[in-house]
């Protein structure tokens, strides 16, 4: 597989091993699954004790959500879906990796929670799940992994109900195209630029030895996201962007509480984060 620079996209042979992005990106998943499940970041023990993943600001600007359907794309091992959980919704996670759903349907049934875990990929999410939800929710490293955001903005509009709605809470596209451990670009900011990457480790240490390191991202800017939803029939009711981050993406970032992450306030400060709410029009 290689990278036009010219015509700026992903060439590649599917071979006897599936070298796709898709799949190479996926085994990245499969391999951090576990990884996860044992790492100060995500911390479990203290999820099992009660802590919740979602951030105030999520709670406030998504509001009540008991008894509504709740499904969170990209789930992951599922702890934010399971956080919604405890807030009283029913809840659906959609992930691709295999280690990862299993994790989140064995936490769940360890904790005695209420929640369906399904493994598909984003695309094959409307087809799969067969039906709508009050609530859709995705976000925190989540819109990176994948090619298209029209698409996914089409998949949201398929799998929201009518007067239902997106909350999405992200990490900032400029982070993105960020690529290094510096904060500076390297990468264009501009829709569908890619960012390859072959380092060992893992966002939860940096040091750990890791067999599958190669993974594909895709840059999608703000206005990118914001059109892909006008088109895909939602209305954007809000876009907050933040001078934070949630893990310590870049060397110079400093803790400002407990898992959240900024610039020293003498450094000029750029947007590291964003969350958006949009709604499905009824007719
Ligand atoms: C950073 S995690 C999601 C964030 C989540 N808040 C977390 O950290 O627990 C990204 C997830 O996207 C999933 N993923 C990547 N590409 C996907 C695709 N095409 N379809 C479904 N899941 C995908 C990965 O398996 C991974 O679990």
């Amino acid at each position: 597989m290689w990278y036009n620079a010219t015509s700026r996209s992903l060439i590649w042979d599917a071979g006897l091993v599936d070298d796709s992005p898709e799949e190479m990106n996926r085994r990245w998943w499969d391999e951090r699954a576990g990884i996860h499940a044992t790492s100060a970041l995500y911390d479990l023990p203290s999820f099992r004790a009660g802590r919740s993943t979602l951030l105030p600001f999520e709670l406030e600007e998504l509001g009540e959500v008991a008894d509504l359907t709740l499904l969170h794309l990209q789930c992951h091992i599922g702890l934010d879906t399971l956080s919604w959980s405890r807030l009283g919704a029913a809840v659906t996670g959609l992930d691709f990796s295999p280690p990862a759903i299993a994790l989140a349907r064995q936490v769940a049934a360890e904790l005695d929670l209420e929640a369906e875990f399904v493994l598909a990929t984003v695309e094959e999410a409307p087809h799969v799940l067969g039906r709508q939800f009050d609530i859709v929710y995705s976000g925190r490293g989540a819109l990176c992994w994948l090619p298209s955001v029209q698409r996914w903005a089409e998949v949201v509009g398929q799998l929201l109900r009518p007067g239902g709605r997106l909350y999405l809470a992200e990490f900032h596209p400029l982070t993105d195209a960020m690529a290094g451990d510096e904060p500076r670009f390297e990468v264009d900011y501009r829709e569908g630029s890619v960012v390859t990457d072959s380092s060992p480790g893992d966002y939860t240490d940096r040091d750990l030895e890791t067999v599958n390191n190669d993974t594909f991202e895709w840059v999608h800017p703000l206005g990118s996201v914001v059109t892909a939803l006008f088109q895909a029939g939602l209305v954007v009711e809000q876009l907050v962007e933040r001078e934070e981050t949630y893990f310590q993406r870049f060397p110079g970032l400093v803790a400002a509480s407990p898992g959240v992450w900024q610039f020293p306030s003498d450094r000029p400060q750029i947007p590291l984060s964003y969350s958006l709410r949009a709604s499905k029009p009824t007719r």
